[in-house]
């Protein structure tokens, strides 16, 4: 690629930008920088400094990320580091002047704007570009401008702004039409490329994060004035729910319709499976009938995995036999992560109840062990085997041992449903052997944390005044079901959508 200006140029363009700012502006109201994800964040942050010493006094910067608003979904996959919107001061009446480093068809300002009418209303946006490059395919224009690019439309424009006034900024244009699956310079960006989300186990630490970082996102956007975002808008969602269920029925239909799409649930007793219809023949029906994703909960292991090699759409688990329940580990792992901090290395997670039959302990084992959390399984032996430990987990049998040092302890359901045969004497025995109560959860440490996926069964896996209490956050966790769950739907939408557009299997 050809180096069209070095540092000292872009600095001085950054520095003719600021100075026509600071006259605008200086002895005005109140105006705030904001800069677009990723290439006007650091040039944003560069502007604010410069224009806080030449003015006298802070201005605010803040972050936008107007991924949720673009029109474009699919055109490329989502990167695994992804920017979030973070704007932590009132825009309301004041001026913002949005940043960029290169404006073409004013797409991303188009997105932009509405990302920050979501925030707030301000009195005024401007626009400040770096470089413009013309070939304009809407109706903006820049307020403040650096330098105009010439570059022919399948040209790509670098830009490269360092951290500190001192570094080694540059523009560069050459020949190239952008790889979605490689950043500007070259490299292999790491990004969301599943169709499917079938179950933890396949997930690396980064797309775990990934996936979080988006929920923490959209729980941003369910604050705002706004709660509704298009990302989804035009495609529709059908819930095929096999199994009975209320969370995670109505966390992935509020999820859904949270991003615009439209939302079919289908139960078995109102299927035509009770007339004899295989699964497959549902799916493919559904399909046909022009779904875009379908979740499904199945009473099978591996019915999710069996859809997702038959469909062309996103097939999305929401809990398969005693398989995993990906969603409700991702929800877990966030909730904990929120409670306990990001990094959940060394921290100490007892899951304690039937883990034999449970979907749940099984996605969990495999989220909070790639999360760096050492679990500690408890429960009666026969409910929670030795094997387990093959997961690289810890097996106890003697609850206050159990207990003992958690930050929290997830509680599990005993699955009457799944169990051929009877692993203990009764309900009865089972609570007054390891049903936690007042007496037993001061064998916690104080501050560690109670959680249970639901339903719960009070009076039998957990005493009902602890299930209410403040140390419980059993309802926080039903409330991060529709963020994760929003994130799930956005990937796997947008990487079908790149695998539809580009002819190409990934996974
Ligand atoms: N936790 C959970 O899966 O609950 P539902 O069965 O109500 O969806």
């Amino acid at each position: 690629m050809a180096r069209l200006y070095d540092s000292e140029e872009v600095s001085q363009a950054i520095e003719g930008m600021a100075c026509r700012i600071a006259e605008r502006h200086g002895r005005g109201a109140s105006f705030a920088i904001v800069g677009i994800a990723n290439g006007g964040i650091r040039l944003g942050r560069r502007l604010a400094t410069i224009l806080s010493e030449k003015l006298g006094r802070d201005i605010p910067f803040g972050v936008l990320n107007a991924q949720f608003h673009r029109d474009d979904i699919g055109s490329r996959p989502i990167p695994k580091a992804f920017m979030r919107t973070d704007i932590p001061f009132d825009i309301s009446d004041s001026t913002v002047i949005l940043v960029d480093d290169v404006i073409g068809s004013g797409r991303t300002v188009r997105a932009s704007m509405n990302e920050i009418f979501d925030h707030g209303r301000p009195a005024k946006v401007e626009l400040a570009m770096l470089c413009d490059r013309g070939d304009r395919g809407l109706p903006v224009a820049p307020d403040y401008v650096g330098m105009h690019v010439e570059a022919a439309h399948d040209e790509l424009v670098l830009v490269s702004i360092g951290d500190t006034a001192s570094a080694k900024d540059c523009v560069k244009v050459g020949p190239g039409v952008p790889n979605p699956l490689q950043d500007l310079s070259g490299s292999e960006v790491e990004c969301w490329t599943r169709k499917d989300l079938v179950g933890i186990e396949e997930l690396s630490r980064e797309e775990i994060d990934l996936v979080h970082s988006l929920a923490a996102s959209f729980k941003e956007t369910l604050e705002r004035r706004q709660k509704k975002l298009p990302s989804l808008r035009g495609k529709t969602v059908v819930n095929l729910f096999m199994e009975p269920s209320t969370r995670t029925r109505v966390a992935f239909e509020i999820a859904a319709k949270r991003l615009s799409a439209d939302v079919i649930t289908i139960t078995e007793g109102a299927s035509s499976i009770v007339k004899g219809e295989t699964l497959k023949d549902t799916a493919m029906n559904i399909q046909a009938l022009n779904a875009d994703m379908i979740v499904l909960r199945h009473k099978s292991s591996g019915a999710a995995q069996y859809l997702s090699k038959l469909m062309r759409v996103p097939v999305v688990n929401a809990g398969d036999g005693a398989h995993g329940h990906p969603t409700q580990a991702l929800l877990d792992t966030f909730t904990l992560r929120e409670k306990l901090g990001q990094d959940l290395t060394g921290r100490k997670i007892t899951i304690l109840g039937d883990v034999l039959f449970s979907r749940v302990a099984r996605s969990n084992i495999w989220a909070l062990r790639k999360l760096g959390a050492k679990v500690t399984l408890a429960g009666p032996n026969t409910l929670v085997p030795r094997q387990f430990e093959q997961m690289g987990v810890e097996v106890v049998h003697d609850l206050r041992r159990a207990l003992a040092d958690a930050d929290a302890v997830m509680l599990l359901r005993i699955q009457h449903e799944r169990q051929t045969s009877t692993l203990f004497p009764s309900l009865k025995e089972y609570t007054a052997s390891f049903g936690l109560n007042k007496l037993r959860s001061t064998w916690l440490k104080p501050g560690a944390i109670i959680m249970h996926p639901g339903p719960i069964n009070r009076g039998v896996e957990i005493d009902s005044d602890l299930a209410d209490s403040s140390q419980s956050v059993i309802l926080e966790q039903v409330t991060n079901g529709i963020v994760n769950r929003m994130a799930v739907l956005y990937l796997c939408a947008n990487a079908a959508a790149v695998m539809q557009a580009n002819e190409r299997k990934f996974y």
